[in-house]
């Protein structure tokens, strides 16, 4: 077969992503996200992310297949994010990509979210060397994963054992009055700020390093910045916002940036793959490839828009295991909230 030509659907949370992928050509990448619907709860409400999906699908396929210049019938195949992710958004988008590829008669291939995170990096720099040790950090996730084939062994490192780190970017956001979702708004307010207070780095103590080597913990930072804002109010001095943010993101990043340089060091890998809505932050991106350099290791990071979620990292992941010669899946594929990578 020449390269292959997937339609990838995304629904895992607030964006509905469909992306058109040939090979390891982005074709089309339309995104209609309901992020603006959520903003005034200060998260994702499910129900609402869920008939947001329903409503955008339709066009948003149309319009990705409009700007790829294909039609439905030129696709080899149909990928959907399966798991993990919110089950009602999950459905939405499974259940769509059943029907068309039931209406199509084009195979069905139901993704891993993480998986998919990972894989896009291949629309931007080529096909990923395995193994990689991939770094992946969302607002749902935070984990480290060992790739050593992503059609087949993706091996879980360590992950966090509570908040995910965009989730305390959007925690610690909200706290300091900034718009949801918050990642964007710290990392913009931490250009203007300096690193002032040293925040706590979670679970990179002695002991941590035996039981938690890989693992993280944000809920304590987040915390220790709600506690450092409270104190400062009491006192009656103003907030220094800017500096709250550059150093709760020195935080975050130091102790990503550490372990994954850790992880590709232990385990003699020397890619490094960053994924994610966090992977968009600019200061991760430049810690990670300061520190990654400094031991030889190489730094793959997607463009921002391609590190948030978008269906062209499902159409990515699509390709590769149709071109790896992956079996499809069963038109009864179920959407799984908590699939396991
Ligand atoms: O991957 P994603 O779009 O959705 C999930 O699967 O969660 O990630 C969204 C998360 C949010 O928590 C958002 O605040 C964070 O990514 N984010 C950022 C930045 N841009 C988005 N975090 C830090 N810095 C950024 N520039
Ligand atoms: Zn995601």
């Amino acid at each position: 077969m020449t390269e292959p030509l997937v339609l990838g659907i995304e629904t895992s949370c607030d964006e509905t992503g469909i992306g058109i992928v040939r090979g390891h050509t982005l074709l089309a990448d339309a995104v209609a996200s309901s992020v603006d619907e959520h903003a005034r709860f200060g998260g994702v409400v499910p129900e609402v992310a869920s008939r947001a999906h329903l409503e955008a699908m339709i066009p948003t396929v149309q319009r990705a297949l409009d700007t790829a210049g294909v039609a439905l019938s030129d696709v080899d195949a149909i990928a959907v994010t399966a798991g993990p992710g919110l089950a009602g958004a999950l459905l939405v988008g499974v259940a769509a990509a059943k029907a068309y590829a039931l209406a199509a008669g084009k195979p069905l291939y139901g993704v891993n979210h993480l998986a998919a995170h990972v894989a896009v990096d291949s629309l931007e720099h080529g096909p990923l060397p395995e193994p990689a040790v991939a770094l992946l950090v969302s607002g749902g996730h935070s984990s480290l994963l060992r790739v050593d084939s992503l059609a087949h062994g993706v091996t879980p490192l360590g992950a966090t054992i509570d908040d995910a780190a965009g989730e305390a970017f959007d925690k610690v956001a909200r706290l300091l009055g900034l718009p949801f979702p918050g990642g964007l708004p710290i990392d913009n307010a931490a250009r203007e700020g300096k690193i002032t207070i040293q925040f706590p780095r979670g679970l990179t103590g002695p002991r941590d390093q035996r039981e938690h080597r890989f693992d993280f913990s944000f809920s304590g930072l987040k915390t220790a910045v709600a506690r450092w804002v409270e104190a400062r109010e009491r006192s009656g001095e103003p907030v220094p916002m800017n500096d709250v943010a550059a150093s709760f993101q020195e935080a975050v990043c130091d102790v990503l940036t550490r372990k994954a340089i850790d992880a590709c060091a232990s385990q003699g890998i020397e890619t490094l793959v960053i994924g994610g809505g966090v992977a968009a932050n600019s200061r991760l991106r430049a810690m990670a490839v300061e520190r990654a350099a400094a031991k030889g290791i190489e730094v793959r990071v997607p463009r921002p828009k391609l590190c948030t979620d978008n269906g062209a990292m499902v159409a990515a992941l699509g390709c590769h295991l149709v071109a790896a010669g992956v079996e499809p899946s069963r038109l009864d594929l179920p959407a799984d909230s908590a699939m396991p990578i």
